[in-house]
């Protein structure tokens, strides 16, 4: 079985990367040959900054470290090392169609907040795609948001496949039971985001532990005063609830059950202090981490090797299936 997911290095890393990202890497990496990216090509479809890319790529390194990937069983790697990412991307964009791109939601999020929107914008779903097809990939652990971008993944795999014979492996998604979409503590209508979130909102998996717990006490809760999980009439609540299941490994269930007869005012205080349990070791990894980044560097260039040499003959298989010569040697 073939593991692949990736994540950008721009931003701060939170608690919905954690829910539908970092645990389930670490979760899934058992089950077959994993890769985890860190796309930074999907990081300069917005503005940024060259030189926090440059240290948001080693951060994101040594986060992935810290919160379980074993370097020994994964391949964690740059995009930007493996030029076949590019490349499958633009064979792929010419199989894609525009109206497909058109309809998908995250772009036009993210278009609907920028002043100048990048034409890399439009077609970020196309590189995603090649980045899961390039592996032969089996599933894809991820969070509900990428859903829509998993799905047309899987229909360029299947229109590829019978335009041109068989090359692709059709991936499934992977999505955490519960903890999919964690949302927003402040707007519980919105999801956890690195970009549109509300700061106060937003745990990061570097904040401290009074951070962390002040922003538990103060998340916006809904009225009534039972700790039940429903989505539709309790938003702030479910949300508090999964986060719980995210910190501990509890289910739904599990925690409803805990906190029966419980006010609000203790739930929230528990859920901060089981915050703080999960990230304070993961912190103290971080910081081990990334204190060496030639270490770090060393371990991504160990990593890019391995995906060069995976993802290899299937960008050559899609040449030959498209048609292209290629240089013979000489
Ligand atoms: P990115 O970097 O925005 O997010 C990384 C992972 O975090 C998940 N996630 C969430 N899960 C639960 N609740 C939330 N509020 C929440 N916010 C983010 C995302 O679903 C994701 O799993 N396009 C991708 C990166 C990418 C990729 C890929 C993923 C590029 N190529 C190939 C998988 C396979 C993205 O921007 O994720």
């Amino acid at each position: 079985m073939k593991i692949f997911s990736g994540i950008q290095p721009t931003g701060a890393k939170h608690l919905g990367n954690y829910s539908g990202g970092f645990r389930q890497y670490a979760a899934t990496q058992d089950q077959g040959t994993a890769f985890f990216c860190i796309v930074d090509l999907h990081s300069i479809t917005v503005a940024h900054d060259p030189e926090d890319l440059r240290e948001r790529t080693l951060d994101l390194a040594a986060l992935m470290f810290a919160t379980g990937l074993d370097p020994e069983r994964s391949t964690v790697f740059v995009q930007s090392h493996v030029t076949a990412h590019a490349e499958a991307a633009w064979l792929l964009g010419c199989v894609a169609s525009y109206g497909e791109l058109q309809r998908m939601t995250q772009f036009k999020d993210k278009a609907g907040k920028q002043t100048s929107v990048s034409a890399g914008l439009f077609i970020y779903p196309v590189l995603m795609v090649g980045d899961i097809l390039l592996y032969q990939t089996d599933i894809v652990p991820i969070g509900d948001d990428q859903r829509q971008h998993l799905e047309l993944t899987r229909d360029v795999a299947e229109r590829f496949n019978s335009r041109f014979g068989e090359t692709f492996t059709v991936p499934k998604g992977v999505y955490p039971e519960a903890g999919a979409r964690i949302m927003d503590l402040q707007q519980p209508e919105n999801k956890m985001s690195t970009t549109g979130g509300n700061p106060q909102g937003t745990i990061y998996l570097l904040d401290p532990p009074e951070v962390v717990r002040k922003k538990l006490k103060t998340a916006v809760t809904d009225s009534g005063r039972e700790i039940v999980h429903d989505s539709n009439e309790k938003a702030g609540i479910s949300n508090l609830i999964e986060v719980m299941t995210v910190a501990t490994g509890e289910t739904i269930a599990e925690v409803e059950k805990r906190y029966v007869g419980a006010g609000y005012g203790q739930f929230k205080s528990d859920v901060g202090d089981a915050l703080v349990e999960l990230l304070e070791p993961i912190q103290a990894r971080f910081r081990a981490l990334r204190d060496d980044s030639a270490e770090l560097e060393r371990m991504l260039a160990i990593g890019a090797a391995k995906a060069r040499e995976v993802s290899a003959p299937t960008l050559e298989k899609m040449y030959d299936r498209m048609g292209f010569t290629r240089p013979k040697g000489v």
